[in-house]
């Protein structure tokens, strides 16, 4: 079987057939609602003229940039290894003396929450002989123990234990702690930077973007769910997230049903971005007074934050949190998808969140990855030509120009955020 028969078999076998129940929140208040009513203001003309935010003009890429080895080891080690990754919410490390282990772009790392609170961020590397120490997950432990020879560490990474201390010879055990990558929490994340030695400074790099992010509230969040998704190549991928203009096409029966499709609004803010699509239930609104609106039951904005982390739904009591990172290959990456709720899930919530996670998983995997596994395909067979983003794809040519941005100035100055410490 060709591998796009098995491509179409999986898309056939995730058909999701029930809709979850859209649920609103009253998580807007304050400043955070005015923006909305704002967002909502602006679909709704979109609505009423047919019409949608545009760019002023179209913008082109190589088709190779897709899968150029070449450009992709330089996207690792400019973009991916220099600025801060979102690899964690503060809530999946909920208690002091906890870990949790993930790999990021080819890179094993383990986040802990210490016996006093803070949280340090390591390779997960043994520094007796480079074993691996925590599989991936997440639990609560006093210490890293390396399955190989047992050496311990502290959550803090210092070398507190050598099993048969006595007959391993000298060594500075306080040269042997696990090496120490930059971390900081800001607005419910846990943000890492891959190369040991650079400082986060957390403030530039989210600028303006960061009461949005705090909007979320994301430090007041409940993780249901956490469920790993593979895909094309991560700029292939990413795309699908910031724009409305395939809903009708590719979703007619999910994401097509319950949001207007190439009606939606764009905010760029430093190298992030919100694109927010007009909900169908918006249309019945339309004339009602703006003080009755409900922005979270009209708006589905994804708040996304670069470079892969998507917040769908962000407003309502149940959304989905992706983090698309690359792998160590050009045409692969993999997607953590997350479902979080803003109020404790009870047994009774259960079936329904099953619902909810399983639909997002089966249209994001078999409408829109699978997809991208063709524009893969694609881009690997065409050359000399480029792909195309029209000016109702204001969302996509953003990430483009900031990736391209980032690449320039990372490349020419070495350094533009995080600064080197
Ligand atoms: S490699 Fe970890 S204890 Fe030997
Ligand atoms: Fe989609």
């Amino acid at each position: 079987m060709t591998e796009l028969a098995q491509h179409k078999d999986v898309a056939e076998q995730l058909a999701p057939e029930v809709l979850p129940e859209y649920i609103a929140s009253n998580v807007l208040d304050g400043a955070a609602r005015e923006e909305a009513i704002s967002m909502m203001r602006r679909l709704a003309a979109h609505v009423r003229n047919k019409t949608t935010d545009q760019a002023p003009g179209n913008f082109q890429e190589p088709v190779e940039n897709y899968a150029d080895e070449e450009l992709f080891r330089s996207e690792v080690e400019l973009l991916f290894k220099r600025i801060p990754l979102p690899l964690a919410l503060s809530v999946e490390l909920p208690e002091k003396n906890s870990y949790r282990a993930i790999e990021a772009v080819g890179v094993p790392v383990v986040l802990t929450r210490d016996a006093r609170g803070e949280v340090h961020a390591m390779l997960n590397i043994c520094r007796h002989r480079g074993a691996l120490i925590c599989g991936e997950g997440r639990g609560s432990t006093r210490a890293l123990t390396c399955p190989y020879h047992a050496w311990s560490y502290g959550l803090d990474g210092e070398l507190k234990g050598v099993y048969g201390e006595s007959t391993f010879g000298e060594f500075d055990k306080s040269d042997r702690g696990l090496i120490q990558l930059p971390v900081v929490e800001a607005a419910g994340l846990i943000f890492v930077c891959l190369t040991p030695g650079l400082q986060i400074d957390i403030d530039a790099w989210l600028g303006d973007f960061k009461p949005v992010l705090e909007s979320l509230k994301l430090d007041q969040c409940h993780i249901f769910s956490s469920r790993m998704m593979p895909g094309p190549n991560w700029k292939v991928v990413i795309e699908g997230y910031l724009e409305g203009y395939h809903f009708a096409s590719l979703h007619p029966n999910t994401v097509g049903k319950s949001n207007f499709s190439n009606t939606a609004i764009f905010d760029g803010f430093g190298a992030h971005e919100r694109v927010a699509f007009a909900l169908r239930n918006l249309e019945n609104h339309l004339d009602d007074p703006e003080e009755t609106w409900d922005p979270s039951a009209n708006v589905g904005p994804i708040i996304w934050l670069f470079p892969g982390m998507a917040f769908a739904g962000s407003w309502r009591e149940r959304m989905t949190c992706s983090l698309v990172l690359p792998t160590t290959k050009v045409d692969a990456s993999i997607t953590e998808q997350r479902v979080i709720t803003r109020t404790p899930v009870t047994p009774d919530d259960v079936p329904d969140l099953e619902i909810f996670r399983d639909f997002f998983y089966d249209v994001t995997y078999g409408e829109d990855y699978i997809t991208g596994y063709g524009v893969q395909k694609g881009v690997r067979n065409v050359g000399g030509t480029t792909q195309l983003y029209g000016r109702n794809e204001p969302g996509v040519q953003y990430v483009h120009q900031t990736i391209n941005r980032l690449m320039k100035e990372n490349f020419t100055e070495g350094h533009v955020l995080p600064r080197e410490a």
